[in-house]
């Protein structure tokens, strides 16, 4: 027999809907469905521009970040080239890189669940066009630090262009964060990639986007779609963005359920290292697979990777208790058993 889902924890979502301005701009927009949205999206290029203070030939917007991160691949790899990343990462890169013809070039993971970033640029030679760093990492939450960033791209090559995917960064509070924004003067072969789906809670609209120098998000954005951004997706964009206050109050809330999680796994006996995303993972040698099925039986959705780890999306109180409840009973039930 199925059991239920009650808790979605598998996708990284925000565990909120749309706060109510946000869907009233929705509604306003569906009434005008009949009609198509800009050919190219300027005037939400120009708004994220200034949300973000930088001019708006820096801005790329796109499909989710998914989107963009395809487009920066059209615009810049040849079939043979290859795509550095970490691995395990995000799972979009290694099919996004399929779809270009690019040769994979995935490089494990620290043990500590830290891209390795020394591995990473021994890996770069001259096929490489991209390399991929995630800021906090998915799936293990990890941070590469302000420090550690820079002497990264100080090393990179300048024929390969860094993807820095952030699509996580509103959740990380350490106090050696990158500012990545101020970089893209000293490296016109970066691309910051942000996203609408974690933070802003939006995911089904698919809206992200690029930040970098002029040059490479004119050859991003060559790959646009016309008329590929919904107009719905742009009323909600831009009533989110005007809802930067209420929307922080939400990221709070994520990131003290974070480390509310984090403690209480940690008091049952669980190993996890500090995580930056809104998101907790927990990797082998801890019982992993049977925390796995525990959560299934208690109706929680999490990202199980067999024998690795499981990534578990920070949701609301109600769930995140499921998920403490199913864990702790798992460790008592091991420890009897050991008896
Ligand atoms: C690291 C990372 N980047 C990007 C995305 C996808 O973002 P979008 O919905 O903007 O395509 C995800 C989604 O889980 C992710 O984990």
């Amino acid at each position: 027999m199925d059991i239920p889902v009650l808790h979605r924890l598998a996708l990284n979502e925000s565990p909120y809907p749309p706060l109510p301005s946000v869907r009233e701009a929705m509604h306003r927009a569906v009434a005008q469905a009949h009609r198509y949205p800009p050919l190219h999206p300027d005037d939400l290029t120009e708004r994220i521009a200034a949300w973000c203070r930088v001019t708006s030939d820096r801005v790329t917007v796109g499909n989710g970040s998914v989107g963009v991160a395809l487009q920066l691949l059209q615009a810049l790899v040849r079939p043979g080239d290859t795509v550095a990343y970490a691995w395990r990462t995000f799972d979009a890169y290694p099919l996004l890189a399929a779809m270009v013809g690019a040769e994979p070039l995935p490089v494990p993971l620290a043990p500590d669940g830290h891209q390795d970033l020394g591995a990473l640029l021994a890996a770069l030679d001259h096929r490489t066009r991209v390399v991929v760093l995630c800021n906090p990492h998915n799936p293990t939450g990890s941070l590469v630090t302000a420090d550690a960033l820079s002497a990264f791209l100080r090393q990179v090559p300048r024929h390969v262009t860094v993807l820095l995917d952030e699509a996580y960064m509103e959740f990380a509070r350490d106090t050696n964060l990158p500012d990545s924004l101020a970089l893209l003067d000293t490296y016109p072969n970066l691309l910051v990639l942000r996203t609408f789906s974690k933070a802003h809670g939006l995911a089904a609209l698919r809206v992200g986007y690029g930040l970098g120098a002029s040059d490479l998000v004119e050859r991003i954005r060559r790959q646009q779609l016309p008329f590929g951004i919904n107009a719905v997706a742009t009323a909600a964009v831009k009533a989110s963005l005007r809802a930067e206050s209420e929307l922080r109050l939400r990221v709070d809330t994520v990131v003290a359920e974070r480390e509310r999680l984090r403690r209480e796994l940690v008091s049952l006996g669980w190993r996890v290292h500090p995580g930056h995303a809104n998101s907790v993972w927990l990797a082998a040698p801890d019982p992993i697979d049977e925390g796995a099925a525990a959560l299934t039986d208690a109706g929680v959705q999490a990202r199980h990777y067999p024998g690795e780890g499981l990534r578990l999306t920070v949701g609301n109180r109600k769930a995140n208790d499921t998920v403490l409840t199913a864990l702790a009973g798992l460790r008592a039930l091991r420890s009897t058993s050991r008896m």
